[in-house]
């Protein structure tokens, strides 16, 4: 596997590859990351995934700062899943520039985006700038990050990308949380309580599933039982998986989606689900 800085000795290494199979990542890596890689290398090569901490995606105040930096052991566990480049550029190499364009995709300001301004924004123009790096054929991501994948399909389709989108599932704990990188964050008190967010998801879904259509009901209940239980809500939504906005009456293929802090730390997860 090689380490490579460089947008230079990227486009050195893959001037050959035309099934490239990629996988943005921020580092930190668990086993959610490893089925991306694995998923990865079902259908392209060569493997490559970026390891990037990407300043443009953090709001005021964010964990940018604490976000972990764990390049070598990433780089151990990329090896041992098969990767064979590992594209590790610093803040010049990715900005060079002190103005930097920017995409605004459309829901860029819709349930996470409402809480974190900018946020989307600050994805999609790093993951357009990776796409133009790596110029791969395939590229994975995980469906923990429903709105971020969303807007990400959106923006291959609507700027004609030629890649296809690999969507891995959520890996989850046995306790049900959602395996996050932001998992760390938590005290032992606090991983202790988190798992209770995908429950309340498979309540909520369970709900829709017997033929209650009452969504505003379902979303208070779901965000008062948070609440009652430390964390500090910032949205749970039931929405349209095809539009991802409030669905329309009848519409069958809904998904919850749901933000909440608990102490510091801000999690997120979602469930998909069709209403009887
Ligand atoms: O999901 C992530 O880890 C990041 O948002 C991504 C896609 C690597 C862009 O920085």
């Amino acid at each position: 596997m090689r380490l490579i800085h460089t947008v230079a000795e990227l486009r050195g290494a893959l001037a050959d590859a035309r099934e490239t199979a990629f996988v943005p990542t921020m580092g930190n890596l668990h086993s959610g990351h490893i089925s991306l890689i694995d998923l990865a290398r079902r259908h392209g090569h060569p493997i490559v995934s970026s390891i990037f901490v990407n300043p443009l995606q953090f709001g005021a105040g964010e964990d940018f700062n604490r976000y972990p930096r764990t390049l070598e052991a990433d780089c151990a566990q990329l090896e041992a899943a098969g990767c064979d480049i590992v594209f590790a550029p610093d803040a010049n190499e990715m900005y060079p520039e002190l103005q930097t364009f920017s995409v605004q995709p459309p829901l860029a300001n819709e349930l996470c985006g409402a809480f974190r301004p900018g946020h989307f924004q600050g994805v999609a123009t790093v993951v357009l700038k990776l796409f133009n790096m790596v110029q791969p054929r395939y590229a994975a991501f995980g469906k923990k990050d429903y709105q971020q994948l969303f807007i990400l399909k959106g923006m291959v389709r609507q700027f004609n990308l030629p890649i296809i989108m690999l969507e891995g599932e959520t890996g989850r704990a046995e306790d049900g949380l959602a395996l996050s990188s932001r998992n760390g964050f938590l005290s032992e008190t606090e991983r202790a309580e988190a798992p209770r967010l995908y429950r309340l998801l498979r309540e909520a879904a369970q709900r829709i599933e017997t033929g209650n259509t009452r969504f505003t009901d379902i979303e208070q209940t779901a965000g008062d039982e948070l609440n009652r239980n430390g964390w500090r809500v910032d949205y749970i939504a039931v929405r349209s998986q095809t539009t991802l906005l409030s669905p329309e009456p009848g519409e069958q293929d809904l998904v919850i989606l749901a933000a909440a802090h608990l102490g510091r730390t801000r999690l997120i997860d979602n469930i998909e689900c069709c209403p009887a």
